[in-house]
């Protein structure tokens, strides 16, 4: 490892390191209380994010011999600040916070930021602001809220910026990360991704001649993991597919044709599913419920089928917004990731644990999966469980999943469907007053939310023209009987999530 990125708890630390493995030099995420010691061979130490407040009880701290290692470090936000803190500078919070995009105006170009122009766009999600600065350590950049919003002591290489240089709102921040893990560190440029054939032969020595059971949902990631792992052991991987009731449209029959060479088997478990969701109506509850049940599902095929080892589909993204990093706050408990191990008795392999989707959707590609496959939105293991607000039952499940089919429909015959990253329908459990047929009707709002992102971290709503909302609205109210109005969601991530739930 050659750039190591500590983690203290940001939810764009690995975006981080993505950045960096994306100018072809490796870089490793690590604990942040990871000892200056274990840094020493480190071309470059990046100081994450986090949530918390350099003063707060249970701060992540930083062994401040890194400072001392004569390597190059950078602070990015709660990085930034924890540098100031820790070589004798004050941190306190502001009156004000600054969240998303803000103007940074350059005060004193620093070698991280050599040619900038005087002015430029990041983005910043932090309260607290560095008040003053350690000796030796300069300014280079303020904002209209942090006057310190960039310092740097360039005899010691070290740097820091309350902006996210890893986000792509912030315009030259991968030439900042490029200036730093390039000019400033000179690490060498010798990272490769993981191939195919990487993965099929550690696939191959990690499963051997055991056998392994996947859980396979028709989303991109459990299907090429279970293609790749196919690739590896053939027979000896049983893929489920468990039909919880709460999948898209024909998601069953759309899984079987997809994978005609595939050892499937189809589980019809709707009626589990709904028993157990009855009255539930608390968002992480439904999750874990859901979890739950679909490990005592697995549990009970890998026990028939005397497997050893489960074989998941998480990807880095999903292992970081589930909180398995240190630190991090706790955002959703996706289902499909934590846990599992002691429960089952059963080895855990992740082939797809460190590639972000697009690198997994290159994959598939790669792979010969169907188009349809490679290309179909991101879908949430819960399944509507988290797009019906509230309690869950069959009938709801019925008009949310009609609901959202239209929405995929309407967004495919627009050339839509594949620039967006999600297209999908909320149901809200409440009615409203309409009129239809000349007869007053009470019933339930759907929320459609089309949204755009490029990491699933931030998103935006999609600004979709009027008359293609307009036919989505008009089609279900006429199509899905329980409903007679529609809204749509203009909301961004943050301060909202993409899922209502
Ligand atoms: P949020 O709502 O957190 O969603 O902004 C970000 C992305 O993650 C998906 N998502 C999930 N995926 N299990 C999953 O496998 C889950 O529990 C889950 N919750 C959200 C969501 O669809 C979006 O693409």
């Amino acid at each position: 490892m050659d750039i190591a990125v500590l983690n203290f708890g940001g939810q764009y630390c690995h975006l981080i390191s993505r950045r960096i493995r994306a100018l072809g030099v490796d870089a490793e995420i690590l604990p942040a209380e990871t000892a200056a010691l274990e840094l020493k061979n480190a071309k470059g130490i990046i100081l994450s994010g986090g949530a918390a407040s350099v003063y707060g009880k249970n701060a992540p701290q930083l062994d401040k011999n890194i400072l001392s290692l004569n390597i190059p470090v950078l602070g990015i936000c709660y990085g930034h600040q924890l540098i100031a803190h820790a070589a004798g500078g004050i941190v306190r919070s502001a009156d004000h916070g600054e969240y998303g995009i803000t103007q940074l105006k350059i005060k004193n170009r620093s070698k991280l930021m050599k040619n900038f122009p005087s002015s430029t766009e990041v983005w910043m999600n932090h309260r607290d602001i560095v008040e003053a600065l350690p000796d030796n350590y300069a300014v280079t950049a303020s904002t209209k809220n942090s006057r310190i919003a960039a310092f740097a002591s360039e005899a010691k290489k070290i740097y820091g910026v309350q902006f996210h240089p890893e986000v792509t709102h912030t315009e030259l921040g991968g030439e900042m990360l490029k200036n730093f893990v390039l000019d400033i560190c000179k690490a060498p440029k010798n990272y490769r991704p993981k191939t195919i054939d990487d993965i099929v032969s550690e696939a191959k020595t990690v499963i051997g001649n055991q056998k392994a059971v996947i859980a396979l949902s028709g989303g991109v990631d459990s299907s090429t993991a279970a293609v790749l792992v196919d690739k590896a052991i053939g027979k000896n991987l049983v893929a489920v597919y468990v039909d919880t009731g709460l999948m898209r449209e024909n998601d069953a029959v759309f899984v079987r044709n997809a994978f005609p060479r595939l050892n499937l088997k189809i589980i019809d478990a709707k009626e589990t599913f709904f028993k157990k969701l009855k009255r539930i109506t608390d968002p992480e509850q439904k999750r874990k419920i859901i979890g739950k049940t679909f490990i005592e599902i697995f549990e009970d095929v890998a026990k028939k089928e005397h497997a050893e080892v489960l074989v998941q589909g998480t990807i880095y993204s999903d292992r970081i917004e589930s909180g398995s990093a240190r630190h991090a706050s706790v955002i959703k408990s996706h289902h499909n990731v934590g846990g599992l191990p002691e429960k089952m008795n059963i080895e855990l392999y992740e082939p797809l644990r460190d590639l972000y989707k697009d690198e997994v959707r290159k994959m598939a590609k790669k792979l010969s999966l169907p188009e349809e496959l490679v290309n179909r939105h991101v879908f949430p293991g819960p399944g509507f469980a988290v797009r019906i607000v509230g309690e869950v039952t069959e009938e709801k499940a019925g008009i949310a999943r009609k609901a959202a089919q239209i929405v995929e429909e309407e967004l495919k015959k627009a050339g839509l469907y594949e620039k967006v990253w999600m297209g999908f329908a909320v149901l809200l459990p409440i009615k409203s007053v309409g009129v239809q047929g000349d007869e007053r009707s009470y019933k339930y709002p759907i929320v459609v939310r089309i949204i755009e992102s490029k990491d699933a971290m931030t998103a935006n709503f999609a600004k979709i023209p009027y008359p293609i909302l307009e036919k989505i609205s008009t089609r279900i109210t006429n199509e899905v009987r329980a409903v007679n109005r529609v809204v749509y969601d203009i909301s961004n991530k943050p301060p909202a999530t993409m899922e209502w739930e």
